[in-house]
């Protein structure tokens, strides 16, 4: 290949309120709104569309970024696929860090979920004031023989594997054993 990508230089979702979502990310999870642009036209299409862009730090350099474009109709997401699919997941440095923000989150009336052990992450789950699935993860610093399970051999054979039967390979349940422990026997989960 003659080219590759450096980064996600930024991420856009819909949002319901520009203002109304600078304002949590703020008071929330403490991230610094960066720049806002507007236009009646949209640059790439030149439609006529007004919105409000509005850009969030994320931290070393990821930026999320928002658009409010109240002339089309109410937003809403794909009833058939489950709520906890699509979402965005930013890092925390380390345990305290995930417990202080759940905390938090928490003490302005926020449903969390977790703290979920993913073996070699650990996250909480919530939800923005559009609606979108928030993840907040830290990296398990103890998790080196779980890391040194996951061989380069191991994705591969798993793709393959599920693109035939659709069926959760095993290989890699061991990051899940003790989160499922007691989930597998009464229903299929998530994530
Ligand atoms: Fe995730």
């Amino acid at each position: 290949m003659s080219f590759k990508i450096e980064k996600i230089h930024h991420v856009a979702y819909r949002c319901k309120d520009a203002k109304e979502t600078v304002e949590w990310y703020q008071k929330h999870l403490n991230m610094d709104f960066i720049l806002a642009f507007a236009e009646d036209h949209v640059p790439s299409t030149k439609a006529f569309d007004p919105y409000m862009h509005v850009f969030l730090d994320a931290g070393n350099g990821n930026v999320l970024a928002f658009f409010e474009v109240p002339n089309q109709p109410e937003m809403g997401f794909d009833p058939n696929t489950p709520n906890w699919v699509q979402h965005l997941a930013l890092k925390v440095k380390d345990r305290d860090e995930l417990l202080r923000a759940k905390e938090h989150l928490e003490k302005t009336g926020i449903d969390v979920i977790g703290v979920t052990n993913h073996g070699i992450f650990h996250s909480i789950y919530f939800f923005d004031p559009n609606g979108h699935r928030l993840e907040l993860t830290y990296d398990d610093p103890t998790s080196h023989d779980k890391v040194s399970m996951i061989t380069e051999a191991i994705k591969h054979d798993m793709l393959e594997e599920w693109s035939r039967t659709k069926r959760a390979p095993t290989h890699t349940q061991f990051l899940h054993s003790d989160e499922l422990s007691e989930a597998k026997e009464v229903a299929p989960a998530g994530e």
